[in-house]
């Protein structure tokens, strides 16, 4: 991979201990970008930190995304390195495996489902933004997934989630309009992750796509980015 952000650039990307959030973090260190990450399980953040944190500055600090202090500490961390460049709001949830009909899905998994995939990301922008704007632009990238549009049987809660992030980032991009800073949507398809692991557990490993892949098709559309807001299937990047 070429060099497609600036070395000294701070990244914050959610949800970093395994799957997608892992790999994006270990291009942007290796790309000589402070990155903070997170993830609730410490001891699982706290291996990944072992494995990532020699390749550059990583800073890792364990915590769940809908908890508005821990989103305070993450933003914390980049005051603290100067600056903010990139936001990945990556971390999400399934709620309930196996995934429940709309019939089926009860109140407490729904509002589970809202406050760690939509409620967090728009808590993190809200408390990043003036970073971001002090730092002269800067690009959040909202993780969605074709739930967002497609009509999954037993995907309606997840969905929902995703479509509402898709809607509120259109939003945001235009209100952002004449500022510097960029928004992103990303339908990553599907990787081979504990997430979809989970969801479809006797899905073909075969069939999905690498973690590490989608993290370098992810940067690239990042990086080629020309229009202040952007929806991009990383499908279509590696092609
Ligand atoms: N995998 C797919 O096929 C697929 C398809 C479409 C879209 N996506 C999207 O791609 C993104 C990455 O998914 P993935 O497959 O890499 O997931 P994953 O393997 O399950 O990894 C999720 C990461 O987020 C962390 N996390 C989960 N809930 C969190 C919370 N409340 N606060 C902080 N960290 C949290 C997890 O650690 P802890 O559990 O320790 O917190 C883990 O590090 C997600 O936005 C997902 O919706 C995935």
């Amino acid at each position: 991979m070429g060099n497609w952000f600036e070395a000294g650039h701070v990244a914050i990307v959610t949800g970093a201990s395994r799957g997608l959030g892992k790999e994006l973090a270990r291009e942007l260190l290796g790309q000589g970008l402070c990155v903070i990450v997170d993830g609730r399980d410490g001891g699982a953040l706290e291996a990944a930190e072992k494995e990532l944190g020699r390749l550059g500055d990583l800073v890792a600090i364990a915590g769940d995304v809908a908890d508005p202090e821990h989103v305070r500490g993450l933003v914390a961390a980049a005051e603290r390195r100067g600056r903010l460049d990139l936001l990945i709001n990556n971390a999400s949830t399934l709620g309930e495996v196996p995934l429940p009909t709309v019939e089926a899905l009860e109140p407490q998994t729904l509002a589970t489902l809202f406050a760690v995939n939509l409620f967090a990301p728009i808590e993190l922008i809200r408390q990043a933004l003036p970073l971001l704007r002090a730092s002269g632009g800067g690009t959040i990238v909202n993780v969605t997934s074709d739930a967002a549009a497609e009509a999954y049987p037993t995907w309606g809660g997840y969905g929902a989630t995703k479509a509402a992030l898709e809607h509120v980032s259109r939003v945001l991009a235009a209100e952002l309009d004449d500022t510097a800073v960029r928004v992103l949507v990303a339908d990553p398809g599907d990787m081979n992750t504990q997430m979809h692991r989970d969801a479809i557990p006797d899905a073909d490993p075969d069939t999905l796509r690498d973690p590490s892949e989608s993290a370098w098709a992810l940067l690239r559309a990042i990086a080629g980015m020309r229009e202040p807001f952007e929806r991009v299937r990383l499908a279509e990047v590696y092609a």
